[in-house]
């Protein structure tokens, strides 16, 4: 049997510092990892990149490719969005896909491919009210956001532990989600991304 490939995709907010950590998590919980970072994120491990590449055995992917480039990934079985940053939460909601992190699940959802996110941001980050919009415009379309009790919970400002990230919630809820799926479902999936002229 072929390990089911998760594509994790990590935005700019304070547990991508360890993202290696949520890696290696989805692996020993059985998923072939492949991850996607929006470019902010990108920045964040731009001197220590190879290291992510050795990690998951796969180019790291942060850009949206060029017309005439082929696919680098496998398919994606699954997507965990995670940690998603109140500003690609709102952009996402808002259904403005501007960078590959946004593309590929916001597509993937509408394909079959169970989609998980997990948020992590403020309090104060929280109480835009876009955020309520955004995370309901996003469960309208079957994305499972995990926040609250059941997955990452606001902190006040300044008292965030991104170390702490909970991953073990959002690959518990990922795998609820993708053993709900039909089987047929999976292995479906492939994004549109890339293949001229939808995406560039
Ligand atoms: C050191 C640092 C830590 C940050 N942590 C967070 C965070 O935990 N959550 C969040 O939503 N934004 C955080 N931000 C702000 C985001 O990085 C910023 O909104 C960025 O535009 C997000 O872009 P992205 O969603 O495309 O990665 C942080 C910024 C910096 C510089």
């Amino acid at each position: 049997m072929t390990t089911p490939v998760l594509y994790l995709i990590a935005c700019a907010a304070g547990p991508t510092q360890y993202i290696d950590d949520g890696v290696r998590a989805a692996q020993a919980d059985g998923w072939d990892v492949c991850l996607i970072l929006t470019p902010s994120a990108a920045n964040w491990w731009e001197p220590r990149m190879q290291e992510l590449v050795e990690l998951t055995g796969y180019p790291v992917r942060s850009r949206y490719k060029l017309p005439w480039e082929k696919d680098v990934l496998p398919r994606a079985d699954a997507m965990l969005v995670a940690p998603m940053s109140c500003t690609t939460l709102n952009k996402w909601g808002a259904g403005i896909s501007d960078t590959v992190a946004i593309g590929i699940p916001s597509e993937a959802v509408h394909m079959g491919v169970p989609v998980v996110t997990m948020p992590y941001f403020n309090q104060a980050q929280g109480a835009q009210p876009a955020v309520a919009r955004s995370i309901a415009a996003l469960r309208e379309q079957g994305v499972l956001v995990l926040d609250g009790p059941d997955g990452y919970a606001s902190h006040p400002p300044k008292q965030g532990n991104p170390k702490a990230f909970p991953w073990g919630k959002a690959l518990a809820g990922m795998r609820g989600l993708a053993s709900a799926s039909p089987q047929d479902s999976l292995r479906v999936s492939t994004i549109t991304e890339g293949r001229p002229p939808d995406h560039g």
